[in-house]
C-alpha cells in the first residue's frame, strides 16, 4: 500500500485547554486482540486503539483464522480460533508494529504451521534476535534474515523454560508468556526492571492463571482462554504529548477522561510532576486489572524545573522520552537522559532524530550513545521537522513547535496515525492561538 506524504504546519499557541478522552491504549489493544484471536468464543473490545499498529495485529488474527468485525461505534468483535490457529493463507503483515511481530511470534510458535512475519522498511531493520533466542530455547525453529524480519517460524510443540530477560522489554516478556501459556510445563521469566504488565492482566482477564513475585512471573502451559467483553483504557503514551504541552503554558488546564493509569506506565506523571505539572486525580477505578481514571492537569506558576532520567526509569518511560526531550529547552534546568540506548532501535533512531530536530529548531545539546543532555532556558524557532517516518517524533516536535518562534513544518506528518490518528485535530481544538 502506498501512503500519500503530507505535511502539517504547527503554529505557536498562547494556551492549551479542554477536556477530552484519548483513544484506546496501543499496548493493551494488541494484547486483547491477540488473546481474543486465540480464545474460544467471541470477545467485544470497546474503545480499541484507532492506531494503525493494533489494526495490523487484527489483520494478522484474520490471516490466522479469527473472525474480526468492526461495529459502527468502533467496537471490535473478535471470534477466536478456540486454541488452534489455522494455517495462514499468505504472510503475516505486521506493518510498522514491533509489538505485533514480537508478541505474535510467541503466540503462534507452538501451532503446527509455517508462518512468515513481514514488516515495513522500519520494522525490517529492528532487532528480532531477542525473541528468537528464548523461543528457540523452548524448542521453536525460527529463521531470521541477519537478525531481522522476515521472521519464519516452523511451529512445533514447545517446552517450558526459565528465562531472565537481558534487556528490559515488555514485548519479549509477552512473547515468552504467550508461548509459555501453550507449552509443556511451567515457564518462568525474571525481569531486572519491571516493564509494563498489561500481558499479565490481559491473560488473567481471558481466564489464564499466572503468578507474580517481586521479580519473577510463572505461567503453566496447557491453559485455554475464553473470550470476554472489555474496554481498552485511554493511551497514556498518547496523552503524554498533551501532558508535556500543558507544561509549556502557565494557564493551561486539561482534563483527561478514561485514561489508563497502570502503575507500570505512570512513571511519566511522577517525572512531569517533578518538572512542574500539577496532577489532580478526579477518579480512579480498576477494570480487568488495569487502573483507569480521570485527571486534571495544570502547570505550576513559577518556572519549570528539569529532570534526570536514567537506569530503570528509562525503561518505564521509553515511549515518552522523545516528547520529554523535545520540551527540555523550555525548562529552566534542562533534561538529562542516559541508559536509553534502546531508543536507537525503535521505529527510528530516536536519539539521532531528536538531536537533528532540536538542532534544526536552534537548540543546543550534547548527544551520547545512550541519551542526550539538553540544557534549559533556550529559545526555539520554527523549522522543517524530519520525522524519519516515526509517529512519536512527528508528535513530539509538534509539541515543541507550540512555544517556538514562527511556524514549524512536520514532514510526513501522516505517520502519527500509527498510534494516534486524531492527534493534529485534537491539538488544533485544544490550542488557543
Ligand atoms: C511495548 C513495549 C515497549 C514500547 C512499545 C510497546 C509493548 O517496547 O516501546 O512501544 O506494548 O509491550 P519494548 O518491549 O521493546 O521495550
Amino acid at each position: 500500500m502506498q501512503t500519500i506524504s503530507t505535511t502539517q504546519t504547527i503554529r505557536p499557541a498562547k494556551n492549551l485547554h479542554g477536556s477530552f478522552r484519548v483513544p484506546g491504549d496501543k499496548s493493551i489493544s494488541h494484547r486483547y486482540a491477540m488473546l481474543a484471536g486465540l480464545a474460544k468464543g467471541t470477545s467485544r473490545l470497546y474503545n480499541f486503539s484507532t492506531g494503525a499498529d493494533p489494526h495490523s495485529t487484527l489483520g494478522c488474527m484474520v490471516t490466522l483464522g479469527a473472525k474480526v468485525n468492526t461495529q459502527s461505534d468502533g467496537t471490535i468483535e473478535v471470534t477466536g480460533v478456540g486454541g488452534a490457529f489455522e494455517r495462514p493463507v499468505g504472510q503475516l503483515d505486521c506493518g510498522n508494529s514491533g509489538s505485533t511481530m514480537r508478541m505474535l511470534s510467541g503466540l503462534i510458535a507452538s501451532h503446527p504451521h509455517v508462518f512468515t512475519l513481514i514488516g515495513d522498511e522500519s520494522l525490517s531493520r529492528r532487532p528480532m534476535e531477542r525473541i528468537r533466542k528464548p523461543l528457540s530455547q523452548m524448542g521453536a525453529r525460527i529463521d531470521l534474515t541477519e537478525g531481522h524480519a522476515p521472521v519464519t517460524i516452523f511451529g512445533t510443540p514447545l517446552k517450558a523454560i526459565d528465562f531472565a530477560t537481558p534487556i528490559p522489554s515488555a514485548q519479549v516478556k509477552t512473547a515468552i508468556l504467550f508461548a509459555g501459556l501453550q507449552a509443556e510445563g511451567v515457564t518462568s521469566i525474571s525481569e531486572s526492571v519491571r516493564t509494563r504488565d498489561h500481558s499479565e492482566h490481559a491473560l488473567r482477564a481471558f481466564g489464564a492463571e499466572l503468578n507474580r513475585t517481586a521479580d519473577k512471573i510463572t505461567i503453566a502451559g496447557g491453559q485455554t482462554l475464553t473470550g470476554i467483553d472489555v474496554a481498552v483504557p485511554g493511551d497514556i503514551s498518547s496523552a503524554a504529548f498533551f501532558l508535556c504541552a500543558a507544561l509549556l503554558f502557565p494557564d493551561s488546564n486539561l482534563v483527561f477522561d478514561g485514561l489508563g493509569m497502570n502503575p507500570t506506565r505512570a512513571a511519566l506523571l511522577d517525572v512531569l510532576t517533578g518538572i512542574g505539572l500539577k496532577v489532580k486525580v478526579l477518579n480512579l477505578e480498576e477494570k480487568h486489572g488495569e487502573m483507569v481514571g480521570t485527571i486534571q492537569v495544570n502547570r505550576v506558576q513559577d518556572g519549570l524545573k528539569g529532570a534526570d532520567i536514567s537506569g530503570a526509569l528509562t525503561a518505564q518511560l521509553i515511549d515518552e522520552l522523545p516528547v520529554i526531550a523535545a520540551i527540555a529547552p523550555y525548562t529552566q534546568e534542562g533534561i538529562r537522559i542516559r541508559d536509553a540506548q534502546e531508543l536507537r532501535v525503535k521505529e527510528s533512531d530516536r536519539i539521532a532524530l531528536v538531536a537533528k530536530n532540536l538542532k534544526a529548531m536552534g537548540a543546543e545539546f550534547e548527544e551520547f550513545e545512550d541519551g542526550l543532555h539538553i540544557p534549559g532556558n533556550q529559545k526555539l524557532h520554527g523549522a522543517r521537522i524530519e520525522t524519519g517516518h516515526d509517529h512519536r517524533i512527528a508528535m513530539a516536535f509538534s509539541v515543541a513547535a507550540l512555544r517556538a518562534e514562527g511556524e514549524t513544518i512536520i514532514q510526513n506528518a501522516e505517520v502519527a496515525s500509527v498510534s494516534f490518528p486524531e492527534f493534529y485535530t485534537l491539538l488544533d481544538t485544544l490550542a488557543e492561538r
